[in-house]
């Protein structure tokens, strides 16, 4: 794709990553993603907005090659899908300065090796004038890390947000056309790395309040010409408290601890809770990280594999206690052969979750009448404890 006016001297760049199905090694991307670059060009000053995944270069220097001059490079997040190729810009514009976070210019020199002499740190809330065009740098930590900070284009109104309010989404619209689509995709995007975060991005949002923002664009994912959209989204998955949901994340290999989980779904559903059941053997963990959010009780269903979890059950139990869901209860289900730990394991590898365990039921072999009836017993608890918490 060629460079895109988005108003006069700002310009799209960057590049759309239509095959890429996996991001960091671990999450799914259904539908691809792009990095986002922007450049500005004011009646002093050229400045270019992140770069792109390093695999995505060539397609940035091409769109950069009639360019005969930037002068600031404004790395908003030391990650090298935004900023991997601004050793590449810099070979080509050697006297750019790197605009940085103080913090994000120790990352970049780790990350990268970006020699020293070529930062500029900007503190919260300084300004750059590039003639014309004023942008005001805002910082914003653990949106998507520690060093991250935000772009405000006072002329324009605009708000260069990099990952933050951003949506794994490969398209040929720049701006934002199918918002339940992108809606889709942001709160995906947002489950699965910024949720642990969310303390911080509600002082961030809250710091964003002092800003007429007009359009919200991010560096990944289409742009916002109506940036309530994706601000009140945040709020919610930021603030709302759980609701009535249990998610129940399981694996089974001979089908007893599944006949739990159903037999326990069966019972909830009965009682006015809502489940989703995700099967870890083949499921899309975007997908749970998404439910995560939402529910107010995680019951994990795991047979017992060499005398411990199933991997597994182990690994989403992993994820759960990383991406530090609002759920108020957690329970185990599952069944052993001959003996094991399965139960121990699993509850020893949750210590961020502020969760209420509720009695786990275990089985020996295929589930009997009294493993059923305490599966119900489990259903009637949850039960007691969402009516309690008055959750919608
Ligand atoms: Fe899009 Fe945290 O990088």
């Amino acid at each position: 794709m060629n460079r895109r006016k988005i108003r006069d001297g700002v310009q799209w760049l960057g590049a759309v990553d239509w095959e890429r199905r996996l991001f960091d090694s671990l999450i799914p991307l259904p539908d691809g993603t792009s990095y986002n670059a922007y450049l500005l060009e004011g009646t002093e000053k050229v400045a270019l907005l992140d770069t792109v995944d390093p695999p995505k270069a060539a397609t940035l220097l091409s769109q950069l090659a009639d360019v005969p001059r930037i002068d600031y490079i404004v790395s908003h997040h030391a990650e090298q899908d935004h900023s991997g190729s601004i050793g590449m810009v810099l070979e080509k514009y050697p006297d750019a300065k790197v605009v940085v976070t103080p913090r994000g210019k120790d990352m970049l020199i780790d990350a990268l090796a970006i020699r020293e002499e070529a930062f500029l740190t900007v503190g919260d809330g300084e300004q750059l004038s590039l003639g014309g065009k004023t942008l005001t740098f805002i910082h914003t930590p653990w949106v998507h890390w520690p060093e991250t900070m935000v772009t405000y284009l006072e002329e324009e109104r605009i708000l260069f947000s990099c990952d933050f309010f951003g949506s794994h989404i490969a398209a040929s619209d720049l701006y934002v056309t199918d918002e339940c689509r992108v809606e889709e995709a942001a709160k995906r995007y947002f489950a699965e790395i910024m949720a642990p975060f969310r303390p911080q991005i509600e002082k961030n949002l809250e710091k964003l309040k002092g800003y007429d923002i007009q359009m919200i664009a991010p560096s990944h994912g289409q742009i916002y010409e109506r940036p309530a959209f994706i601000v009140d989204l945040y709020k919610e998955w930021v603030s709302a408290p759980p609701k009535n949901l249990v998610v129940i994340p399981y694996v089974s290999m001979h089908g007893s601890t599944e006949t739990m989980v159903k037999h326990l779904a069966a019972a909830l559903e009965e009682r006015g809770v809502r489940v989703e059941l995700f099967d870890l053997a083949v499921t899309d963990i975007g997908k749970l990280a998404m439910v995560l959010l939402d529910a107010c009780t995680v019951v994990v269903g795991s047979c017992t594999v060499l005398a411990g979890p199933h991997p597994l059950a182990a690994y989403a139990t992993l994820l759960a206690n990383a991406l530090k869901p609002k759920a108020r209860f957690l329970s185990i289900v599952g069944s052993y052969g001959w003996g094991g730990r399965m139960v121990e394991t699993l509850s020893g590898m949750i210590p961020n979750l502020k969760v209420e365990v509720l009695d786990p039921v275990i089985c020996k072999g295929f589930p009997r009448e009294t493993d059923l009836k305490a599966l119900e017993d489990l259903a009637a608890a949850i039960s007691q404890k969402h009516a309690q918490e008055q959750l919608a």
